[in-house]
């Protein structure tokens, strides 16, 4: 089958389309002919041989997609044979079949078109599990969202906004504020301003629950304008840098900070992640929910995309198009 390999790590990796035998899926998986795969900032710092697990090269990367199960291992539902589904694995989604868990994969609701499918799965699945399932989100609580145009971020806004939450994204151009609004923010502010705080103060008083996929010198600032019982969703470190946060705000804030590691809730606990990824279907039929894909690109543009991820111009959700 046609893949994509990293058969080098580096900034930038080298990466090569050429041919590779079909993966085989093992117990409790799914074979899937993938459909579109949506890239996001873990498949950069993969690639880059920065994340803290390296797979032996070369390796087929992409973790998200989405397309139809062609084939089961051992235990698998046989009801999920044919089934169209978003699905997520560590690596190997960038070909024309990849292997899933049959646990991480969402069946799609009926009619929906490949590149949305690709684009919503992770952003999306980790937005509900930080809201609803770490944050407790209730409906008329006042939700920041830092970093709001990224993959996470957009669909944070959606899925805080779906839960009923008052949404004020923060983000760095007026481009990516614009897009912050295009898709539900109720308000939206410039965290590149040393002053975004008092800000922030002047537009809501203090925020309930903070989406953090940003780290670095935004944390900090952001915590400190939490309200009493407020919830600091600890998702991310685009900005490449782990805050250090003074414990005492936790006690004088009398605010919480969670960390939310969805990869992690999905491994573990498959029973929850079904119940999850049940949720998440649920919302998405009911379209209370929106994913849409930023841009769509051809399998030959991965390095570009992961570059423009690295490079802070991404905005939103790029899908790549495998079924030209
Ligand atoms: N915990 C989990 O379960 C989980 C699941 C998925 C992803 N994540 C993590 O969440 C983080 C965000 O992922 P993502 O896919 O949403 O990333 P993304 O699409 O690249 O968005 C990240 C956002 O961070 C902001 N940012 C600030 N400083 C940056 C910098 N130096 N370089 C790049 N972006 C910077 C950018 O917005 P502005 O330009 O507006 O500042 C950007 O839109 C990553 O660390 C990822 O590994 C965690």
């Amino acid at each position: 089958m046609k893949a994509m390999q990293c058969t080098a790590y580096g900034d930038p990796p080298e990466l090569r389309v050429g041919e590779i035998g079909d993966p085989v899926p093992g117990p409790g998986e799914v074979l899937i002919a993938v459909e579109a795969v949506g890239l996001g900032y873990f498949d950069a710092v993969l690639v880059s041989g920065k994340y803290q697990e390296k797979p032996p090269l070369p390796f087929v990367p992409g973790r998200e997609h989405a397309g139809r199960v062609v084939g089961l291992g051992d235990g698998v539902d046989p009801a999920l044979l044919g089934a169209r589904v978003a699905a997520i694995a560590f690596q190997g989604a960038l070909a024309e079949r990849s292997v899933a868990h049959a646990a991480h994969c969402l069946i799609l609701p009926p009619g929906m078109d490949a590149v949305t499918a690709g684009s919503l799965l992770s952003a999306y699945a980790t937005s509900l599990y930080a809201l609803e399932t770490c944050g407790a989100l209730r409906a008329g609580e006042t939700v920041l969202v830092l970093g709001g145009a990224g993959t996470v971020g957009a669909a944070a806004i959606d899925v805080a906004k779906a839960l009923g939450g008052r949404v004020v994204a923060a983000a760095s151009s007026d481009e990516k504020r614009a897009y912050c609004r295009r898709r539900g923010a109720d308000m939206v502010i410039d965290y590149t301003q040393p002053a975004w705080r008092d800000a922030l103060r002047e537009l809501v008083g203090g925020v309930d629950v903070i989406v953090d996929t940003v780290g670095g010198p935004v944390s900090e600032p952001a915590f400190r304008s939490i309200n009493p019982g407020g919830r600091h969703l600890v998702v991310g470190f685009a900005s490449g840098e782990i805050p250090r946060m003074p414990l005492n705000l936790a006690l004088l804030k009398r605010g919480s900070i969670v960390g939310v590691d969805w990869g992690g809730f999905m491994q573990k606990d498959h029973a929850g992640n079904r119940a999850l990824m049940g949720r998440l279907r649920d919302l998405l039929c009911a379209a209370r929910l929106h994913p849409e894909p930023t841009s769509v690109h051809q399998l030959d543009e991965v390095g570009l995309v992961l570059r423009s991820l690295v490079e802070r111009r991404s905005i939103g959700k790029p899908v790549i198009d495998m079924r030209a």
